[in-house]
């Protein structure tokens, strides 16, 4: 038997011929009523699970207590993983009520719908808002207020888990940004060992980086800081030490007594956006902060000479005890780290 042409480029075109699309086979839902009306409890049930769960997140957010002595679970804190537990939960009822929904009770007939050209006409807007419609009277939504108004309860709930860490952006820090745990007569020591620091020990030249001494500090026998708060504060008062010719050094008015035999002090933290700095050129007298260059002349206050810092680095007032090692005269008179909001404008001669 022979083929002609038109047959075999008809053959080549669509080598296996389209089946159609199988016959509708009614769900049990769609033939029992009892069915039917089981399966919107059950969805109505998995979206009121959800409301409860979230009502257990705003629970939670207020029992559990973080900070220095965190509730906690199986060894972690408490608040995460309520939290996140029942964030994870209330998604996942609506998720699984969702699929429920449409495995069970709406509309499961099969259509074929043909690839239209991309543009949008005025007939396909048309069209497509038809379909929505239909897919809504479909869905049921309108016929199903049980469903509805769960599902609408649900959503609203999960509303206030956007709302309620808003409390978190309070209280204001008021004037804790403008202090750190440098007093008048508090040693100066290296930042790893803890060793006090005495003039002598430092050659012309050199860096060190420093902290306060704050882990001496005692309030009836019990040290005022210790683990994280302790370090937290140590991080806040970090420090750099340098020791440079005496006559290199050019300080504002009113910071003339504020070195050591050409030793200064400064805060480690950049003032622009925080990063911890100590790259130094002894010959220049520069620090260079490392995350986005910013260079401060450490002979001429801390001023800024390069880069995208708007202010120098705040200096810290340095004395000798008794013993000859040095000490702070003084917390730092402006807020170190980064500029924010209601930063003060500096004291000396900027
Ligand atoms: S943090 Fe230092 S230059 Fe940006």
């Amino acid at each position: 038997m022979s083929i002609d042409k038109r047959e075999v480029s008809a053959i080549e075109a669509d080598p296996i011929a389209d089946p159609g699309l199988p016959a509708h086979q009614p769900r049990p839902t769609d033939t029992d009523e009892y069915l039917e009306k089981r399966a919107e409890r059950q969805v109505a049930t998995l979206f009121g699970l959800s409301t409860l769960f979230v009502i257990l997140f705003c629970v939670s957010y207020f029992v559990f207590k973080i900070g220095d002595d965190p509730t906690e679970i199986l060894g972690f804190g408490a608040s995460n993983v309520a939290l996140g537990g029942c964030l994870g939960l209330a998604l996942l009822c609506i998720g699984v009520g969702m699929i429920q929904w449409a495995r069970k009770l709406m509309s499961d007939h099969e259509i074929v719908e043909f690839r239209h050209p991309g543009s949008s006409s005025d007939e396909d807007r048309t069209e497509t808002v038809a379909i929505l419609q239909t897919g809504l009277e479909e869905s049921g939504i309108g016929r199903r207020p049980l469903i509805r108004n769960s599902l609408l309860g649900a959503m609203g709930a999960l509303g206030i888990v956007a709302i309620l860490p808003l409390r978190d952006l309070g209280p204001l820090p008021g004037d804790k940004l403008n202090h750190t745990v440098w007093k008048k007569g508090m040693r100066v020591v290296q930042d790893v060992g803890g060793n006090p620091i005495k003039p002598a020990d430092m050659e012309i030249g050199q860096l060190v980086n420093g902290e306060p001494a704050v882990f001496f500090e005692e309030k009836d026998g019990e040290p005022i800081y210790d683990g994280v708060a302790l370090q937290v504060q140590k991080a806040k008062a970090a420090v750099v030490i340098v020791k440079m010719q005496p006559d290199d050094i050019t300080p504002w008015p009113g910071r003339e007594n504020w070195g050591v035999d050409g030793i200064l002090c400064y805060s480690k933290i950049c003032t622009h956006v925080g990063c911890p700095i100590s790259l130094w050129e002894q010959q220049t007298h520069h620090l260079l902060c490392p995350c986005h260059q910013s260079t401060f002349d450490l002979a001429d206050n801390g001023k800024v000479i390069f880069g995208p810092a708007a202010r120098h680095l705040p200096q810290l007032p340095l004395a000798l005890d008794d013993e000859g090692y040095l000490i702070a005269t003084s917390d730092f008179t402006e807020a170190v780290g980064p500029s924010f909001w209601e930063r003060d404008t500096i004291k000396t001669g900027e």
